[in-house]
C-alpha cells in the first residue's frame, strides 16, 4: 500500500484453468452451518472459481449504516489480523474463530473463500509511519509464537476444513527491502534494520510454512503495485527476494499459491487511453513525468508480467494473482473521456490518465478516488480474482497526530497540507482532510468512494 515512486524508488499486483469471469455472488449471512470433520479437500487451482466469498458482518454493518451504503454492504472484504489481539477480537469485536464460524455458516455447504490479511511483522511498515505495528524490529520470536502459531492452529481446526482460506501474507514488507534501503535515494534507516536482521524474510518464510501445512489454506504474498515495482531496478530484484523468503525457515515455493497486487493502493486496473508503447512526436511516454521510466502504466499489465518474472524466479508455473480493486476505480466527473492531446508526452498522459492522483507515489486516503471493479473471480489471464482487501471506508492513516495504543504513527503523507518528499517526487500528498487513524472508519472517504465508483454503482 505504501507508495511508490521515483524511478527505482518505492513505495507505498490465465486464468488458471477457467476462461469465464464468474461474479462472486454474496451469500446469505444466515446459511446453515455444515458440520465437517473431514480432512481438507485438495487445493484447487483457483480458489475463487465457482466459490462464494465471505462477507465480513462487521464491515458490512458499517457500510450499511452509511447513506447509500446498502448498495455495496454485501460485497466480500478481507478480515485483517493486524495485531495479536485481533486473533481473539479487539474491543469486543469478532475474533478469528468467530469469523471462521460465521464463514462456515455463510457457506451453506458450498465452496466459500474467506480472505485473511496476516499483518503484524516485527518492525512493520518500515518506510512509513501510519501503519507501524506493535512488534519491535527484533521481536521475531513473539511474532512466531504469539501471532503465527495461534493463527495456524485455528485455521487447521477440522471444523474449517471445507473453507478455502486465503491468506494475504504481510503487505508493505519485502518490497521495502528492495526499494527503501541503503544505496537508494529513498533509503529509510528502519528498512535497513529489517534487511540486516532478516526478520521480514524469516517471518514470512515461517508464516508460509505454517499455513502451507494446512491443506485448505492458500497463501498469497504481497507484490506491491506497478507504481512501486514497475521500474527495472525493482522488478526482478523483488521477485528474487520473494523467492528467498518463500524458501526461508523450512518453507518452499510450493507453499505459495500466488501473489496480490495493489493492496490498499489506488492504481487502476487499466489506463484505457494509452499504453506504455505509445509515443508523441517520437518521444516515448516513458519519458513523461507521470510514468517516469516505469515499464507499466496500470495494474493488469504489471501483474501479468510480474507473474511471469515470479515463475522465472522459481515459483510454480500455475501461480495465480489477485488485484485489490477496492479503491482504484477513478470514476466521477474528473475521469477523462478520451486520450490527451498529441502535443507532448506530459499533456498526452496527464489529460488521458484515469488515475487522477497528483503523483503515483501518493498512497494515503487519496482525494478523488472511487471504488474499483466489484470482486470477481478469474477476470483475466493469470488473475485468480479482483478482490476488496482494503475494506472501503477504513482510513489509511490519520491526517494529524492522534495518540493511540495501536503502535500507529503520524505519517505526513496522510496530511493534505504536506508538500511531499522524494518518495512522491516532492508533491502534495493528495490526501483527504480530517482522517482518523489507519483502519478506523472514515465516513467522508466512504461516501467519496461510492460517488466516484468505476464502474459506477
Ligand atoms: C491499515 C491499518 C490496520 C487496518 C488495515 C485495514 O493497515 O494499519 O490496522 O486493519 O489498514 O483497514
Amino acid at each position: 500500500m505504501r507508495s511508490a515512486s521515483v524511478r527505482g524508488a518505492p513505495g507505498k499486483g490465465l486464468i488458471r484453468g477457467v476462461a469465464v469471469a464468474v461474479a462472486l455472488a454474496s451469500v446469505s449471512l444466515f446459511g446453515h452451518a455444515t458440520a465437517s470433520s473431514a480432512a481438507p479437500a485438495a487445493r484447487v487451482d483457483n480458489p475463487y472459481a465457482g466459490a462464494g466469498v465471505y462477507v465480513n458482518p462487521e464491515w458490512s454493518a458499517k457500510a450499511a449504516a452509511e447513506p447509500g451504503g446498502s448498495r455495496i454492504a454485501n460485497q466480500p472484504t478481507a478480515v485483517w489480523l493486524d495485531r495479536i489481539a485481533a486473533i481473539e477480537g479487539v474491543n469486543g469485536g469478532m475474533g478469528l474463530r468467530d469469523h471462521l464460524d460465521e464463514a462456515v455458516s455463510q457457506s451453506g455447504g458450498q465452496p466459500l473463500v474467506i480472505q485473511l490479511v496476516v499483518y503484524d511483522l516485527p518492525g512493520r511498515d518500515c518506510a512509513a509511519l501510519a501503519s507501524n505495528g506493535e512488534l519491535g524490529p527484533d521481536e521475531l520470536p513473539r511474532y512466531k509464537s504469539e501471532f503465527i502459531d495461534p493463527i495456524a492452529e485455528i485455521v487447521a481446526d477440522p471444523a474449517y476444513a471445507n473453507l478455502r482460506i486465503v491468506t494475504v501474507v504481510e503487505i508493505d514488507s519485502l518490497p521495502n527491502l528492495v526499494t527503501n534501503t541503503s544505496g537508494r535515494p529513498t533509503a529509510v534507516p528502519a528498512c535497513d534494520v529489517m534487511k540486516q536482521n532478516g526478520n521480514y524474510v524469516n517471518g514470512i518464510g515461517y508464516a508460509l510454512a505454517k499455513f502451507g501445512a494446512v491443506g485448505n489454506v492458500y497463501n498469497y504474498i504481497d507484490a506491491a503495485h506497478h507504481g512501486w515495482l514497475g521500474w527495472d531496478d525493482n522488478f526482478g530484484a523483488s521477485a528474487d527476494l520473494f523467492a528467498q523468503a518463500a524458501k526461508a525457515q523450512g518453507s518452499t515455493t510450493a507453499n505459495v499459491h500466488g501473489f496480490i497486487a495493489n493492496t490498499a493502493n489506488y492504481s487502476p486496473i487499466r489506463e484505457p487511453n494509452f499504453t506504455i508503447n505509445d509515443s508523441v512526436n517520437g518521444t516515448s511516454v516513458r519519458q513523461s513525468k507521470w510514468i517516469d521510466w516505469n515499464r507499466y502504466v496500470d495494474e493488469l499489465s504489471f501483474t501479468q508480467a510480474f507473474r511471469q518474472r515470479l515463475i522465472q524466479a522459481g515459483f510454480e508455473s500455475n501461480i495465480g494473482m489477485l488485484i485489490d480493486t477496492s479503491r482504484n476505480g477513478w470514476g466521477g466527473s474528473a475521469r477523462p473521456s478520451g486520450p490527451g492531446p498529441q502535443t507532448n508526452v506530459d499533456e498526452y498522459i496527464n489529460d488521458g490518465r484515469v488515475d487522477r492522483r497528483i503523483h503515483a507515489g501518493n498512497w494515503c486516503n487519496q482525494s478523488g478516488a472511487g471504488l474499483g471493479e466489484r470482486p470477481t473471480a478469474a477476470p483475466a489471464s493469470g488473475i485468480d480474482a479482483y478482490v476488496w482487501v482494503k475494506p472501503p471506508g477504513e482510513s489509511d492513516g490519520a491526517s494529524e497526530e492522534i495518540p493511540n495504543d495501536e503502535g500507529k504513527g503520524f505519517d505526513r503523507m496522510c496530511d493534505p497540507t504536506y508538500g511531499g518528499n522524494p518518495l512522491n517526487g516532492n508533491n502534495p500528498s493528495g490526501s483527504l482532510p480530517d482522517a482518523p487513524l489507519s483502519g478506523h472508519w472514515f465516513s467522508a472517504q466512504f461516501q467519496q468512494l461510492m460517488q466516484n465508483a468505476y464502474p459506477p454503482l
